[in-house]
């Protein structure tokens, strides 16, 4: 694979205050500096602390949780692809399963939050996922959501596209989570490759990095990259706490 390990912590509602949130961005530049590790690292935390999160991390990423499907307008509580851009933003998680569940996220908006990240030359975290999974194959669903997330993109735009499979049982605020083995990890990227080069051709399909996500931790993290062949991981709970995301980075 051509790429180095891609590290997303994404802080979901955490932390409380932007004082805690400055402390964990600082504790974990400083410490991802001091491993010399070869990985691409992307915080992504609540809006209100974007700001102040930037001002701490000196090279790593900042990383939007979500955008508007629209550009402007009167989208009343919702926030712009430009602005989060306006203000350092590099990457952005779209179609969440969180969003998705609960928050009445579709195919269709997945897929316009998609264009306006691309469009304003932001890269995206494209998040797919199925419910539940019965034997080792995975359900079609998590194609569909990647067709439907990526109609009308480019293979141009698709250079931009980074593809999270976070199997919606395995994250880890879901009741009896557990997380998916390396072979399904495996498994997950084969077929995503496939539907992505469907509809891209292999070359298109060869330069999207796909990650895992779902209750990803130091310890099963270097399995689902070596055996599980990802491109790196989304963590969620793991980067609350900057010594254990430190782990996880030291040991992808
Ligand atoms: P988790 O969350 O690592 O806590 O399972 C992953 C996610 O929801 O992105």
């Amino acid at each position: 694979m051509p790429q180095r390990p891609l590290v997303i912590a994404n802080w979901k509602m955490n932390p409380r205050t932007s004082k805690e949130a400055i402390s964990l961005a600082r504790n974990i530049a400083t410490g991802a500096a001091r491993t010399r590790k070869n990985a691409d690292i992307v915080i992504a935390p609540p809006y209100p602390f974007l700001r102040d999160v930037r001002d701490v991390i000196g090279t790593l990423k900042l990383c939007a949780q979500d955008v508007s499907f629209e550009k402007s307008g009167p989208a009343t509580g919702e926030v712009s692809a430009a602005q989060v851009r306006s203000i350092g933003v590099t990457h952005v998680i779209v179609g969440h399963s969180y969003r998705r569940a609960y928050l009445g996220e579709t195919d269709e908006m997945t897929n316009q939050k998609l264009h306006r990240t691309l469009e304003c030359g932001l890269t995206a975290i494209l998040c797919v996922g199925e419910r539940e999974r019965e034997g080792a194959d995975i359900p079609p669903i998590v194609g569909i959501q990647i067709k439907k997330a990526l109609s009308g993109i480019t293979k141009r735009q698709l250079k931009n596209v980074i593809i999270a499979y976070e199997p919606v049982w395995a994250i880890s605020t879901n009741p009896d989570a557990r997380p998916d083995t390396p072979e399904g990890a495996f498994r997950s990227g084969i077929y995503i490759r496939k539907v992505l080069t469907d509809l891209f051709g292999s070359s298109g399909a060869a330069a999207v990095r796909i990650l895992y996500g779902g209750s990803v931790d130091a310890t099963n993290v270097r399995a689902f990259c070596t055996e599980g062949n990802m491109h790196g991981a989304l963590v969620g709970g793991a980067s609350l706490s900057a010594d254990t995301f430190l782990n996880i980075i030291k040991n992808i």
